[in-house]
């Protein structure tokens, strides 16, 4: 699945960048390809929503879809025996920021530097980039204020 993702996104940009079909055959690109993922750097948490926030939580816990963050960072998100406490300012690998976590979420955590298990990417399961976000958003509030 998120091979099959990669290559309509590499089919997009090739679409994006040749131009000869011109707009409408970039915009036929556009919409026979998933959605983008976002590039992190873009990301502001000003922008995020209360239904973004429930999404995530649901995601996080494994109400909706294959994905439970839950199930190794635990319900509350304190950590637990194989996976850090994701509520508080500690952050082992990035500065904790909206769209470094969104990164992270992504990426997973091949190389952990604490705990003795790895994070797979997604923490298993491929999330549509709205779901991606929606996570992240959930996961960025625990520690930050938001929406307010
Ligand atoms: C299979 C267990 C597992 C699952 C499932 C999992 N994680 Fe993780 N997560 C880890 C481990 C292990 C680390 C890194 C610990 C270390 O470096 O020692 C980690 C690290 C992280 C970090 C970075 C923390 C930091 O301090 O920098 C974030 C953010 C994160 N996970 C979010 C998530 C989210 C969101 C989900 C669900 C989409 C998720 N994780 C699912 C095991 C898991």
């Amino acid at each position: 699945m998120r091979h099959l993702f990669r290559v309509s996104l590499a089919a997009l940009v090739v679409a994006a960048a040749c131009g000869g079909g011109g707009d409408q055959a970039a915009a036929d690109a556009a919409a026979a390809a998933p959605a983008a993922s976002v590039d992190p750097a873009t990301l502001d948490p000003k922008t995020i929503t209360p239904q973004e926030l429930a999404l995530g939580d649901s995601l996080f816990h494994g109400l909706i879809g294959a994905t439970s963050c839950q199930a190794c960072h635990g319900p509350d998100a304190k950590g637990g025996t194989v996976a850090p406490n994701l509520t508080d300012a500690e952050w082992l690998h990035s500065d904790g920021s909206y769209g470094a976590i969104y990164h992270q979420i992504e990426t997973g955590v091949p190389q952990p530097k604490q705990y003795l298990g790895v994070m797979p990417p997604f923490g298993g399961a491929p999330l549509t980039p709205e779901k991606h976000r929606a996570v992240a958003a959930y996961v960025y509030s625990l520690s930050h204020p938001v929406g307010k």
